[in-house]
């Protein structure tokens, strides 16, 4: 029997329609990612006289920008969707660290946004869906921002995960991934590969690597 084509599979299709409405209806409520609690974790104390600064890129409708904000951080919340981030100005909770000042709201591709310095960069699931052609310099604008002694975390999406024959994806081999951290002490670094848990998430064989890693002081 032949092999069905990879790109008819239910998983591409969903992945090339990019239907953030369902994505955030899906997510909405859900707590914050594990890689952002352990990094706030790691972190540890925060001066809340002299809050430190977070960047949440693709921040979807805040899943962790709450979790920041709860925990005293002065965040940063970017995303490219207008209806994600408009969810968050909606929300009243988010509409009062606007307002005081604790919360800024970028809407913009990550092709055109310049992290500011910060003390922690945070990326849940949304780095693989910066373009490739794109991917290498905005790392290097990631890496710049990052303050000596600050975090990243989040994910990067390994070259064995299904969507990386999408054209506008950017996967990475674990070389690659592990790469990019050399001047980082790397807190934790775990590979995901295996199929679907079938468990409402995408049918598809996942590759993902979940990493905190900390920049060296030097
Ligand atoms: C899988 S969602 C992750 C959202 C959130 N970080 C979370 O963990 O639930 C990916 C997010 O990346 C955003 N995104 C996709 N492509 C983008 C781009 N080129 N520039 C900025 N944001 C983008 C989407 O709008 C979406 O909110």
């Amino acid at each position: 029997m032949s092999k069905p084509d990879p790109k008819q599979t239910p998983a591409h299709v969903h992945a090339t329609t990019r239907d953030w409405t369902a994505y955030f209806d899906r997510t909405a409520g859900m707590p914050p990612r594990e890689t952002l609690i352990d990094a706030l974790d790691a972190f540890g104390e925060i001066d809340p006289a002299n809050p430190p600064l977070a960047v949440d890129l693709g921040c979807g409708i805040g899943r962790d920008t709450g979790e920041l904000l709860s925990r005293g951080w002065r965040v940063i919340a970017q995303d490219s969707s207008t209806e994600g981030l408009e969810r968050i100005r909606t929300d009243p909770v988010f509409s009062a660290a606007i307002g005081t000042g604790r919360l800024q709201i970028m809407e913009c591709a990550f092709e055109d946004f310049t992290p500011p310095p910060c003390d922690l960069l945070n990326a849940s699931f949304s780095l693989p869906f910066c373009p490739p052609p794109c991917f290498e310099d905005f790392w290097l604008r990631i890496d710049h921002a990052i303050r000596p002694g600050g975090y990243f975390c989040g994910q990067l999406f390994g070259d064995r995960d299904d969507w990386s024959i999408l054209e506008d994806r950017t996967h990475l081999t674990r070389e690659q991934a592990l790469s990019r951290f050399q001047n980082y002490v790397l807190h934790s670094f775990r590979e995901e590969d295996r199929p679907s848990n079938h468990t409402g998430e995408a049918h598809k064989h996942w590759h993902i690597f979940h990493i905190i890693a900390r920049k060296r002081i030097q």
